[in-house]
């Protein structure tokens, strides 16, 4: 990892990826799925004792089966590769676009127009879907809802968690050792083929050493992570379908960005769509109806009532980033004791 004292590093790589006329090389571009000196397969013998069937549950493999990485240049990131099962993304693809962005949970298009509690409906009203209105969302906030002008949380603006996200975040948490974990805000970005995140750095929660956990799903990404200044050239780090980047430690205040969307060619929410039987799963999830979510999971493995999704899928990238704000402690905002 190099510096260059005043120079932009971050903003020279950023540009250098996000061109399409000429293309990038991709040869510098890290993939875990290639061994080479700068990733490491990490031994994630956390004692977590999580049952296999909560984890069906929420969409994902047996964590025995999780492949965890490290990055040498980057301490604190860590990379799980893609440990859903096909109809476990197809559930959180399909929450990202039917239920987050509905209200109250806030997304980019109200400021344009007023009033609409219900985006994916709206877009799928009429026989013809409104391609312009659904290619319109680019963000939904959850929970504390991030404030874009003053970059600050309020106990005033925030709205309920969901209970789905809240318990996937906890279960990756633990596996990693993170057990007080509390998810308490989300952003989830949408990205078309063409869309690009500039760099920058999440230091709006009140509790910067909880680690923040980011879900891709859809097409894939070119991901930079710098350091905590921009003079620090980044590595880029190709981000798959259902990969779950986990920012950490040194890493949590790194400066990143994504420069580019790239084609996901294996689609990996069209394969291993099991169906779950709710007879046999744990009595003691948090979810408030498990059945609910397990029958919502198993209806996604028909196709007919995919196919809208499937359609939005198969052109863009959607990343949900789950972060706590307070502390430990901490119960509000307003306990500044804790703050
Ligand atoms: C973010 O940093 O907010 C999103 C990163 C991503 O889309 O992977």
């Amino acid at each position: 990892m190099s510096q260059s004292t005043g120079v932009d590093l971050f903003m020279k790589q950023f540009k250098y990826f996000k061109s399409n006329k000429p293309q990038p090389s991709l040869n510098s571009v890290i993939s875990v799925d290639i061994t080479t000196s700068e990733v490491k397969l990490l031994e994630c013998n956390t004692n977590y004792k999580c049952e296999d069937n909560l984890t069906q549950c929420l969409g994902l493999i047996n964590k025995n089966k999780w492949k965890t990485y490290s990055f040498v240049q980057h301490p604190g990131l860590m990379l799980i590769r893609n440990p859903f099962t096909g109809s476990g993304q197809r559930y959180w693809i399909k929450r990202c676009l039917e239920r987050y962005p509905k209200k109250p949970n806030k997304i980019n298009i109200d400021i344009e127009i007023d009033n609409l509690d219900d985006w994916w409906r709206e877009c799928h009203k009429s026989m013809e879907c409104d391609k312009k209105l659904l290619k319109k969302l680019r963000w939904t906030t959850l929970g504390y809802h991030h404030n874009w002008n003053t970059k600050a949380y309020s106990e005033e603006n925030k709205t309920p968690f969901p209970e789905d996200l809240s318990e996937l975040s906890s279960v990756v948490a633990q596996y990693l050792g993170f057990a007080k974990f509390r998810a308490e805000a989300a952003i989830v970005n949408y990205y078309h083929k063409n869309s690009t995140l500039s760099a920058h750095t999440d230091h709006s929660e009140v509790n910067l050493d909880a680690p923040l956990f980011s879900f891709s799903f859809g097409q894939s990404a070119i991901f930079l992570i710098g350091g905590r200044e921009k003079s620090i050239e980044p590595s880029a780090i190709l981000l798959k379908s259902g990969d779950i980047v986990v920012m950490s430690k040194e890493a949590r205040l790194c400066y990143h960005a994504v420069p580019k969307i790239l084609p996901e060619y294996h689609q990996p929410w069209n394969s291993d769509l099991s169906e779950l039987d709710f007879n046999k799963m744990p009595s003691f999830m948090y979810i408030s109806n498990p059945k609910e979510t397990i029958e919502a999971m198993n209806e996604n493995i028909e196709n007919d009532k995919w196919s809208e999704f499937e359609n939005y899928i198969k052109e863009s990238r959607i990343n949900i980033n789950v972060r706590q704000v307070l502390n430990e402690k901490q119960i509000s905002l307003a306990d500044e004791f804790f703050s």
